[in-house]
């Protein structure tokens, strides 16, 4: 399958019919509108479907594509599942099978015989042992075949001579790391296996289930299939259940989401070790945007709560956290304290602002009048940061109720903040105000959307060699010019098609820019842009120069500085 063949269908698809099938719409002029699927409560409606365009966007929440991503999306599948799907109704024979696809299926295949192998050693005679331990941690045989949970034997070299006999190569299997240098990778550990999205085996973490002092868990290294950035522990499984409960629950080990498991709680994933990747990030974030953080009750796990509740605040998603303590795990706590006990926790979770309070609140002694002091002061400093008023208010009560302070001096101290913030940020920020960096982010985004409107615009900006100083846009931009030199032609619902295969990361950026509305331009009013973004980087330039002229102590190069800046600054001021 290739890209013209891609846009071959899509062309073939009417967006109206595929995305009508799915959600009523109704015409309003040359669009079509319905309640958008992607956010709660769209009762505008703003959802809006462009049959001129084939792409949709929804005015309230941003999200917008052309009609792969629409199925995409709708049915949480991915862009080559949403393909086939569509390519079917059609009826239109698309040829799936790629050389890539070919290859990593031999991985596939090994694994699964691995994953068969160890899953039989665990009911053999040598299994008594394991047995034993999965019995004493309360894992009983359903959750041991669910989760297809094995045994690695205290032997040496009895996988890897397995799989060559079945005719893979050592070199394969050091590729994925069943064998280390031509010898076992894992002996004597209980094996739990790592799968990839769509369920199939990719790796395997290994436990040791003795006295003995190896590191807990031996995990597989990256392989070309296992990429732990990309991949998170009980995500296939998880699916369905996150869907239906429209939210999902981030765990840092897999033992608490299997102990999860056993209690009902199936939208539970665990990172596998690392701290969360953007990666993972936006696959959780296309599953739900109601996200729990369900971290361990160590110190540990709390600044694992603070850092991935950054990530997906600014990820625009709904964050809360369900907070353990005593240094307890999910697992722990369950078998501790019951089902039922954690069952509340998750439904008295509190919000990630209020847990970023309530963190600092344990560093001071409120009984103590200087302490609490400092207290208030940084508590009003997270609420300053949130941009949402209602949620602002809230805070402010909540404190105002916890420090027994009146809400109108806590309410007027958070304005003097938020004041002396913006004096700072002006501060640091000498020539270029907040309103003029948006106005120049708008400029900047705009370019996108003329490039994808109008083939011209794409040489115009490709010639005339500007720096695009928000990196984001500048790879996309890069992107378009590829695309436009490959295919010499460009529209958007192509762009996305071309984009949803490559670069997801980007496709979120091209959504939030052509959610927006840019006014009519010319040729040559694009060209000014592209000269006002120059003098910004001139601009930006001149003030760094001017930081570290105050910064040298060596006359000789103030000077060269200052030079250099007269220089920059002529060059500012011509017009272009
Ligand atoms: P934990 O140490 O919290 O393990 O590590 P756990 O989930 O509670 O497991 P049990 O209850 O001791 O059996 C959390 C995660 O960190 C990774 C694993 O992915 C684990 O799930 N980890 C931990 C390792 O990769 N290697 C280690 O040696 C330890
Ligand atoms: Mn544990």
């Amino acid at each position: 399958m290739n890209n013209e063949q891609i846009n071959e269908l899509r062309s073939k698809l009417n967006i109206v019919d595929v995305i009508g099938s799915y959600i009523p719409l109704e015409k309003k002029g040359r669009n079509y509108f319905g309640r958008c699927p992607f956010h709660d409560g769209d009762n505008t409606p703003s959802f809006c479907v462009s049959p001129e365009k084939n792409i949709y966007t929804c005015f309230a929440c941003h999200e917008s594509g052309n009609v792969f991503n629409f199925v995409m999306n709708h049915e949480h599948i991915s862009f080559l599942e949403a393909v086939e799907k569509l390519a079917k109704e059609v009826g239109m024979d698309i040829g799936f099978k790629e050389k890539k696809v070919d290859k990593n299926a031999k991985y596939y295949e090994m694994m699964d015989i691995a994953n068969k192998f160890f899953q039989n050693n665990l009911v053999s005679k040598e299994g008594n042992a394991a047995r034993l331990y999965l019995k004493n941690r309360h894992l009983n045989k359903d959750i041991i075949e669910e989760f297809g949970i094995g045994l690695a034997l205290n032997k040496h070299d009895i996988l890897t001579n397995l799989l060559v006999s079945k005719g893979h190569s050592l070199e394969e299997l050091n590729l994925i790391d069943l064998s280390n240098t031509n010898h076992d990778t894992y002996i004597n550990r209980i094996m739990f296996p790592l799968q990839n999205k769509d369920g199939k085996v990719i790796g395997f973490s290994g436990r040791i289930y003795d006295n003995s002092n190896l590191n807990k868990y031996q995990n597989t290294k990256e392989t070309p299939i296992f990429k732990k950035r990309e991949n998170l522990f009980n995500y296939h499984r998880a699916k369905e259940a996150i869907r239906k409960e429209k939210s999902v629950i981030v765990m840092e080990g897999f033992m608490a989401v299997i102990r999860s498991y056993t209690i009902g709680v199936k939208n539970a994933i665990a990172t596998m070790g690392t701290a969360l990747s953007n990666e993972q990030a936006s696959l959780i974030n296309k599953l739900s945007n109601t996200i729990y953080l369900c971290y361990d009750g160590d110190e540990a796990g709390h600044k694992a709560t603070l850092s991935s509740g950054e990530v997906f605040s600014k990820m625009g998603c709904n964050v809360l956290v369900i907070p353990l303590s005593d240094g307890l795990d999910p697992d722990d706590y369950i078998l501790k304290y019951g089902e039922d006990k954690f069952k509340n926790l998750i439904n008295n979770a509190i919000s990630f602002n209020e847990y970023k309070i309530k963190e600092t609140k344990k560093n001071y002694n409120l009984s103590n009048i200087d302490d609490k002091t400092k207290y208030v002061n940084s508590a009003l400093l997270e609420i300053a940061k949130e941009r949402d008023e209602i949620k602002c208010e809230i805070m402010l009560k909540q404190l105002a109720e916890d420090t027994n302070i009146w809400y109108n001096t806590l309410e007027k101290k958070l304005l003097e903040l938020k004041n002396a913030k913006e004096s700072v940020v002006k501060k640091e920020d000498l020539v270029i105000k907040k309103d003029k960096k948006d106005g120049y982010l708008k400029t900047m985004q705009s370019l996108v959307y003329y490039a994808l409107n109008n083939a011209k615009a794409i040489t115009l900006i490709d010639n005339s060699n500007v720096y695009i100083p928000n990196s984001e846009i500048r790879l996309l931009l890069n992107e378009i010019i590829a695309y436009y030199n490959r295919y010499s032609e460009i529209n958007e619902a192509d762009f996305y098609t071309y984009l949803s295969q490559s670069n997801t990361d980007l496709v979120n950026v091209l959504k939030k820019i052509l959610s927006s509305d840019y006014p009519e331009m010319n040729l040559d009013n694009i060209n000014e842009s592209l000269m006002a973004i120059k003098k910004y980087n001139i601009a930006l330039e001149i003030k760094k120069l001017e930081k570290e002229i105050k910064e040298e102590k060596d006359i000789d190069r103030q000077v060269k500085l200052m030079e250099e800046i007269r220089f920059l600054k002529t060059k500012e001021g011509k017009s272009w």
